[in-house]
């Protein structure tokens, strides 16, 4: 890899050559150098700044100016990664709304957002492509969603579910989107759609056979809740610093090391 922009063309042509993609969330410009420098392929600014910045227990109360703040913070940390941007609850709930939302992250330094659903938001999905926005869905575990889902868990355990989750990978590939965030899922279901879509599924806890990783950068720092999913590794714990934490995360995607079994959903 050398040194150019990551643009989507090289993320589509990391996955065609079975290369894993790296990608991790920041918040401010100097996590963001820090990644970017790092070799870390795309950077999150993820909505879960709720909970790791703000201190809230769910991703809801995250609003568009929270996010461009971050946004605009992280984009002059980068140099080399793509940067992709979390729309906030129900800030895309319709065309209009969606664009608006993605017209305010990508002049805030976003290349692509990132929105949570399926099957129901292919007209939206359609329409941010054909304007020239990149999409990334995001399925499985949908943290805006956690109260209709019951809470923080693991998804498409059962045969329906799984099938549902299928069709809505489908439905978003088709739709434009141009990579999937798939989260807390059983490490079969992440083969599958890994294997049935063409564009690239980064896995979180969606086991090691998806195209890439993701992590919430305080996890990876041993910095989360208390409560800690499976999927976490504290990268820093053995690593020592922020800088090799980053850098052993980046080594263990490329090299299929991380996750291991233990730290995937069996079934
Ligand atoms: O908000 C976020 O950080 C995310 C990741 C967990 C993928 O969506």
């Amino acid at each position: 890899m050398t040194t150019a922009s990551i643009t989507l063309a090289a993320l589509a042509a990391m996955k065609a050559a079975g290369q894993r993609i790296s990608m991790l969330t920041a918040y401010d410009a100097g996590f963001a150098r820090l990644l970017d420098r790092a070799g870390v392929e795309c950077v999150l600014v993820g909505d879960s700044l709720g909970h790791v910045i703000q201190g809230r227990d769910s991703t809801i109360p995250v609003t568009l100016e929270h996010m461009a703040y971050h946004v605009e913070c992280v984009a002059r940390g980068i140099g080399r990664a793509l940067l992709l941007a979390d729309l906030p609850f129900l800030r895309y709930a319709d065309e209009h709304d969606a664009i608006e939302s993605s017209r305010r992250l990508m002049q805030a330094g976003a290349q692509m957002v990132k929105l949570e659903g399926g099957r129901a938001l292919v007209q939206v999905v359609t329409r941010l492509v054909e304007l020239g926005v990149p999409v990334c869905g995001h399925l499985g575990l949908t943290p805006q969603s956690v109260h209709q889902l019951s809470g923080y868990r693991v998804q498409g355990r059962v045969p329906e579910a799984r099938a549902q989750l299928i069709e809505d990978a489908r439905a978003l590939a088709q739709a434009g989107a141009a990579m999937l965030v798939l989260e807390c899922v059983p490490d079969s279901l992440g083969a599958e759609v890994a294997a049935e879509l063409a564009i690239p599924v980064i896995g979180i806890g969606a086991g090691a056979a998806v195209d890439g990783q993701v992590l919430v950068l305080h996890d990876l720092l041993g910095l989360g809740e208390d409560r800690r999913p499976r999927f976490v590794r504290d990268f820093c714990a053995t690593a020592g610093s922020p800088a090799a934490a980053v850098a052993a995360f980046v080594a263990a995607v490329r090299d299929g090391s991380y996750p291991a079994t233990s730290e995937c959903y069996g079934g």
